[in-house]
């Protein structure tokens, strides 16, 4: 591919440009606009008129056990699925106010929801122009692949943290339950049926966790998947451990800004919407999308307060549990 690297701190990105210039021809004008007001709400943290990026948790449930997944450091949750009530809430709202980003999948494994499909189907009336899932990618078969294919996904991406089985193995296989081959199969099938179909999107992108049993075999991966995706982002990990550890006696620096609140609207399986991901999975006052609007929230006073306290830097407790994130990936960033 003809590659674009990124290196924002804690994300490395490798990318295929003709994705981005696609999609500039496909919307105009209009997708940089959306891009650049995304950032510079969250650089000088004033607001969006709406939320640019809507992330949706579609079930707390997960297949599998991932050795570095924060769902191993989490209180316990009441697990479910997101009703279809919901999702037509939220289709239906995100579709007046003409959210350019939606993103499925958040924290969880969005496959395992029975409705995958319909609900593929659902969000692409939305019509944003960036439309995204993440998944562990095991669960995939072809009535799934068919459903992204058919829903124009603009990406799907992939978790697999490894270039080896043995590796895999070591970090997602859970005693030998999941493996690297099926995964693999089920990606390249994917990709099989796009291109059968003469269809641009998804695009995939592969993700990696980079950490002390899969260090060694960055660049293995990358020659492994290059010729067939678009995008390999290589994230620093999370030490949780060490999160549990600070997370006391962390302060925040004086040059930390924080975006969320500014730009996106997150929403849990139950429909409880949050300002930010930090409040996922300890959430503080939840306000759900049977109760006030998306746009309501927007603009409400609870998240308008926490706008304020982080302009002002007078951090509530979830933002100090984000920014001991941080401080826990940037101690063990390998490359
Ligand atoms: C929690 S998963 C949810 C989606 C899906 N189940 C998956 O595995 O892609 C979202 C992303 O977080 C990453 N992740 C999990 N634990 C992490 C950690 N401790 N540090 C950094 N990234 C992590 C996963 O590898 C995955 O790419
Ligand atoms: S598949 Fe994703 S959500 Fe599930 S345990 Fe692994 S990283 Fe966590």
């Amino acid at each position: 591919m003809a590659k674009s690297v990124m290196d924002r701190g804690s994300i490395k990105r490798y990318s295929n440009e003709a994705v981005f210039d696609e999609l500039r021809k496909i919307y105009g004008g209009a997708y940089d606009k959306y891009r650049n007001d995304w950032e510079t709400a969250g650089k000088l943290q004033v607001k969006e008129e709406r939320p640019s990026h809507l992330l949706m948790e579609l079930t707390s449930h997960c297949n599998m056990l991932c050795k570095m997944c924060y769902r191993n450091y989490v209180p316990e949750r009441v697990e479910g699925y997101m009703k279809m009530e919901i999702v037509d809430k939220i289709v239906c709202e995100a579709k007046a106010l003409k959210v350019p980003s939606i993103f499925l999948g958040a924290g969880s494994e969005c496959l395992l929801h029975p409705e995958i499909t319909l609900i593929l189907k659902k969000f692409a009336e939305v019509g944003a122009m960036d439309y995204w899932m993440i998944s562990n990618g095991s669960l995939l078969t072809h009535e799934i692949s068919e459903a992204i294919i058919d829903a124009q996904l603009t990406v799907f991406s992939v978790s697999l943290d490894a270039a080896t089985p043995e590796t895999y193995e070591k970090i997602r296989g859970n005693g030998g339950k999941y493996n690297l081959e099926t995964v693999t199969r089920n990606i390249m099938e994917l990709i099989n049926l796009r291109e059968r179909k003469n269809k641009m999107f998804p695009r995939i992108r592969l993700s990696y966790v980079v950490m002390d049993e899969n260090e060694h075999e960055v660049e293995r991966f990358k020659k492994q998947w290059d010729e067939y995706v678009d995008m390999f982002d290589f994230q620093a990990l999370t030490d949780y451990a060490l999160y549990e550890k600070i997370i006391e006696d962390v302060s925040i620096e004086e040059d930390y800004h924080c975006p969320d609140p500014f730009s996106r609207i997150v929403i849990n399986y139950k429909g409880d919407m949050h300002p930010c991901v930090s409040n996922f999975y300890r959430p503080e006052e939840p306000v759900n999308i049977q109760d006030m609007s998306i746009k309501e929230y927007w603009y409400s006073s609870a998240i308008e307060a926490l706008r304020v306290a982080v302009k002002n830097r007078a951090f509530p407790k979830s933002c100090t549990r984000c920014v001991a994130a941080r401080l826990a990936m940037e101690n063990t960033k390998k490359w």
